[in-house]
């Protein structure tokens, strides 16, 4: 498939991918927005996406599991305490496509969940479907129902319909602690309907955003402006604030807001960096996805109850990094169906490292065979991860050896995935964070129950994951150096160039010397 277009059936052999897949990909120096507007309208490229463009796609548990997991790593990383904390408070902005997820994820986090949302449709929805329990559109009303349900410790999810700076405003002037804060509006499009400014009705932005787009934006920056400065008060009373990968810290800077550190980097750190970089990228921990090809939720129940049975093992030998990332998952895979995620397909996701990955592959391939499980499963990921993506304002944001830029990593996942056995592979530029900022791929694997597939799984999996934990290595991350570690231990002949820590006071010595 070339972007979009079915090239053609190709005679090869049988362990070669079914299907290969390019989104996007262009000569680099033609790669910029205008470049990408004409070469659409000519029919010759298509933005590739990153999950979705490599069809794996399973509906919104996704986002809700990759939130549940970014929460319970902030709570643990910013809160003292009992874990997760009872009453904490997160209180955030949209109920949108992704950031929809928050509430049922503060949840299921335990903790209370404050949601402002400014469309009333995006509120109806997300409360119809239950993801947040209670709509409020009163803010004393509200902020009472807060307190209420921090001193019940209550694991809730509350919607403010209406504009986050109002609500972060009122939690300014009140009595109440937020612990957690964060943003999810679509400020990586501020001008043009992602971000509503305050003190403007949802209809009255939306006429303005389109009659006099010039005035629009300056209301949009004095809101942020507004926005951060309540943010910093509250931060100054001991919320934890970070950015969400929508670009919040970014506009409110080229709005004016004064959050540079001398550094150059932002004073509240991003989601990635702090969090799921160094939690779970380094130690080689992502989203592992599977989809029951029968379509029978038995089939889903049998893989839940499998894969739980082989995390639990997993567990008990995790050494001390990586076990907590287990016994996460292993609470998200137990709650799995009774959270109700599943939208169309009967799919799952978990984060796991290699380890954890080969085996539960290995189990359901074994469970196929047995006919336990009734049909095939495809197995596969999403781009959020350690080794498909070079994304550095997202995925790779926390790798700081000068090689954010490079896409090496991603290709080359991409090759050695499809000569390892997979099903299908893609590779895309593009994807959420713009053409030209990011090159990912992924794969799709049918598990049938042969030996072959069992041989195939441990190879292209081990692969799939070790690649970016190497590539994290030589980077210097310190949870990348024990996971690699760790990965050439159990597998002898895996062989990665490692890093030699220079010692920094005989470099600068160096260096002031050669500008004396
Ligand atoms: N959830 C994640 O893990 C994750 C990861 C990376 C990036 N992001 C980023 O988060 C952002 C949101 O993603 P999405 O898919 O939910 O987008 P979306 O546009 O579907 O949702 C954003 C919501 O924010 C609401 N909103 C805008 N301004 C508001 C205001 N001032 N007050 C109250 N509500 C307001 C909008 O009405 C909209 O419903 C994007 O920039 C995305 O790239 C999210």
């Amino acid at each position: 498939m070339y972007s979009g277009h079915p090239m053609g059936l190709f005679p090869s052999h049988k362990n070669a991918p079914r299907m290969v897949v390019t989104n996007g990909m262009v000569i680099p120096n033609y790669s910029n927005g205008d470049d990408y507007t004409r070469m659409s309208a000519l029919g010759v490229t298509s933005y590739g996406q990153m999950t979705a463009g490599s069809f794996m796609y399973i509906g919104p548990q996704g986002i809700v599991h990759g939130t549940t997991i970014s929460i319970l790593g902030v709570v643990r990383l910013y809160l003292e305490g009992e874990d997760p904390l009872p009453g904490a408070l997160y209180l955030s902005s949209g109920l949108g496509g992704m950031s929809g997820a928050q509430g049922k994820a503060a949840v299921i986090a335990g903790c209370v969940g404050l949601l402002a949302e400014i469309n009333p449709d995006a509120v109806k929805k997300r409360h119809e479907q239950g993801w947040v329990d209670e709509v409020y559109t009163e803010l004393p009303a509200l902020l009472d129902r807060v307190r209420k349900a921090k001193a019940d410790k209550e694991a809730v999810a509350l919607a403010y319909q209406g504009n986050i700076v109002d609500l972060w405003e009122a939690l300014v002037d009140s009595d109440i602690a937020v612990e957690l804060g964060s943003d999810q509006t679509s400020l990586h499009i501020p001008f043009t309907g992602g971000y509503y400014p305050v003190d403007m009705t949802y209809e009255e932005s939306n006429e303005m955003l389109v009659a006099d787009p010039a005035t629009f934006k300056e209301k949009v920056q004095a809101s942020l402006l507004r926005h951060i400065e309540a943010v910093n008060k509250m931060v100054a009373r001991g919320t934890r604030f970070w950015d969400y990968g929508n670009a919040f810290l970014l506009e409110c800077s080229r709005a004016g807001a004064d959050i540079a550190k001398p550094d150059g980097r932002f004073i509240y750190p991003s989601y990635v960096e702090d969090i799921m970089g160094p939690l779970c990228f380094d130690y080689g921990f992502g989203p592992f996805r599977w989809v029951c090809t029968s379509g029978k939720p038995e089939d889903l129940f049998t893989t839940d109850r499998i894969a739980g049975e082989v995390m639990e093992k997993l567990v008990a030998i995790a050494p001390e990094e990586t076990r907590q990332q287990y016994l996460d998952n292993l609470t998200w895979i137990r709650q799995a169906g009774a959270n109700k995620m599943v939208v169309g397909s009967q799919a799952r996701i978990l984060y796991s490292d290699a380890e954890g990955r080969r085996a539960i592959a290995a189990a359901f391939n074994e469970a196929i065979k047995r006919g336990e499980i009734l049909s095939p499963v495809v197995i596969g990921r999403d781009h959020h991860d350690v080794s498909g993506t070079d994304s550095p304002y997202r995925e790779t944001s926390n790798i700081f050896d000068g090689s954010m830029f490079t896409a090496d990593m991603a290709v080359q996942n991409c090759i050695g995935d499809s000569f390892r056995g997979a099903t299908w592979v893609s590779l895309h530029n593009g994807g959420g964070v713009g053409w030209g900022e990011v090159v990912n791929g992924g794969f799709g694997m049918l598990l049938d129950g042969s030996d072959d597939c069992a041989q195939r799984l441990r190879s292209m999996l081990h692969w799939d994951v070790n690649n970016g934990v190497a590539r994290r290595a030589w980077a210097r991350n310190a949870g990348a150096e024990f996971a690699i570690e760790r990965a050439m231990e159990l597998e002898p002949n895996l062989k990665i160039t490692k890093a030699r820590h220079a010692d920094d006071s005989i470099i600068e010595q160096a260096i002031s010397k050669s500008f004396e």
